[in-house]
């Protein structure tokens, strides 16, 4: 449910000020019948006209970047009952995740109520760049990182591999922290592509998602995006 006025206006149809003006001229007609009461609740579904004119309505659009705990799912529903990411965010909105990250990953998200968003970014032609922090078990040997560098086949598609670096070989524990960017979105891509190498990914976070990072926000932490980055997001598209 939203005010009334603001439903107006975010149809673009006049500015909240003048919405309010027609409300109280009694201009505004919901459902057929006149409402003069300034924010009155209406639903998005409900038919408004104001000055004889259907306003054509659309839900306010949402974008929220979380910084993802362990041990949540990145689906809006399971089978299984676990906590859904869509429950830390506090909006009325139905809004799910663009793309995923697995239940025991950490990090980068973005969640909205805007499909064309989505979809511009989850297209692999416009190359949106994901950043991921990985410990390996093992240490990553000359051959694997050669091997990484000439590319990785999986199920019959290279890995769009934009960046690799190692960060840090632990000989007493025996892992090995590497930082790599891709342009891909295949379910499981990262941990597929190390155990393709025999090293299990033993911990994984997102850190950025093409220029948004996880900068001041702790983990199960969010943040709505500015104006500015949801058309820096849209720019994206080829
Ligand atoms: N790759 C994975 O293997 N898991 C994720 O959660 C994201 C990318």
């Amino acid at each position: 449910m939203e005010r009334l006025q603001k439903v107006i206006a975010n149809s673009g149809f006049c500015s909240r000020r003048k919405a309010e003006e027609f409300i109280k001229e009694g201009k505004v007609k919901v459902n057929g019948k006149v409402i003069t009461e300034l924010g009155t609740k209406v639903e998005y579904s409900d038919d408004i006209m104001v000055n004889n004119t259907h306003i054509t309505k659309e839900e306010q659009k949402v974008y929220y970047l979380l910084n993802k705990p362990r041990g949540v799912i990145s689906t809006t529903s399971d089978d299984k009952n676990r906590k859904s990411i869509v429950d830390l965010i506090n909006t009325d909105k139905r809004i799910y995740p663009i793309g995923r990250l697995d239940y025991d990953t950490t990090g980068l998200i973005i969640l909205t109520n805007d499909g064309e968003l989505a979809n511009i970014l989850m297209h692999p032609k416009n190359e949106c760049s994901k950043t991921y922090v990985a410990k390996l078990e093992g240490i990553l040997s000359k051959e694997d990182i050669l091997a990484i560098k000439k590319g990785i086949v999986i199920d019959n598609r290279k890995v769009d591999i934009v960046n690799f670096k190692v960060r840090k070989k632990d000989m007493l524990k025996n892992t090995t922290l590497v930082e790599i960017t891709i342009n891909e979105g295949r379910n499981h891509i990262v941990k597929r592509l190390f155990s393709s190498l025999k090293h299990e990914v033993i911990k994984l976070t997102r850190t950025s998602y093409s220029f948004l990072t996880l900068d001041g926000l702790k983990s199960g932490d969010y943040r709505n995006l500015s104006i500015k980055e949801v058309k820096k997001l849209y720019s994206l598209k080829k």
